[in-house]
């Protein structure tokens, strides 16, 4: 329960630009994906190495990057460009904020996170993205069968995300499962080696889940009682 001691007080300027964000970028999603359809969201694209040429492979597939970072978003797209490519766009988003402006019936048939920021640290773990709520609410828009590629150099995010699957009902990994493009990035370049898993979404139903970023509010500000 919401109670002032456990409640994070955000200032009201910052609740506006969020929210101003927010709706920003819900315009720009619903432009880009106005009809249902699933989509090939690649989390973390950076300078889009893997994306472009994954979409550049696979035509029929339908390929969204998102990043923090305007300057490699910018790269990416001046390669797509080069490539003449118009199924493959590149977003300028937090994860969790891209995934709560799809409208329904946007679904995801693969998602790719290659070389996710690891936060070594144990202080700032909190800040990882592939937590269990992560996969569960990435479940609820991805149908059976769909696909989940994680590559990481660092060997304790790796396990930790194997530890989180182990648990998971929507997610099983698939040791058998291919992995669809080895297109070198900019991280992966960097590794000296690399851990890399698939999963496959299961039948079972995802969980509803409330998704906050660390340091946002949540989607909608609740208001303390009185
Ligand atoms: C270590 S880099 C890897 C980039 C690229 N995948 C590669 O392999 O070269 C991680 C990327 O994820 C982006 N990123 C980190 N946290 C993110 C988040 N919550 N939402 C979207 N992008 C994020 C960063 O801006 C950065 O470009």
């Amino acid at each position: 329960m919401l109670t002032p001691e456990n409640c994070v007080v955000y200032q009201p300027e910052f609740l506006a630009t969020i929210a101003q964000r927010r709706a920003h970028l819900r315009v720009e999603v619903s432009a880009l994906l106005p009809s249902p359809q699933p989509i090939v969201w690649e989390i973390g694209c950076g300078h889009g190495h893997f994306l472009v040429r994954y979409a550049e492979l696979f035509p029929a597939k339908f390929c969204v990057g998102v990043d923090l970072i305007l300057d490699r978003l910018e790269r990416s797209d001046r390669k797509r460009d080069r490539a003449q490519l118009d199924n493959c766009h590149f977003i300028r988003a937090e994860a969790r904020e891209f995934l709560l402006s799809l409208s329904a019936g946007i679904t995801f048939e693969e998602i790719w996170v290659l070389f996710p920021d690891p936060w070594p640290k144990a202080r700032h773990n909190k800040n990882r993205l592939l937590k269990t709520e992560f996969f569960e609410a990435i479940a609820g828009r991805a149908g059976e069968g769909a696909r989940f590629y994680f590559r990481t150099d660092h060997l304790e995010y790796f396990a930790e995300v194997e530890s989180i699957v182990a648990n998971l009902k929507t997610w099983r990994r698939d040791p058998a499962a291919p992995w669809l493009l080895e297109q070198e990035t900019v991280f992966q370049a960097r590794a000296p080696e690399y851990y890399s898993l698939v999963l496959v979404r299961t039948s079972d139903p995802a969980r509803k889940v409330e998704l906050v970023a660390p340091g946002l509010p949540p989607p909608t500000t609740p208001t303390l009682p009185a």
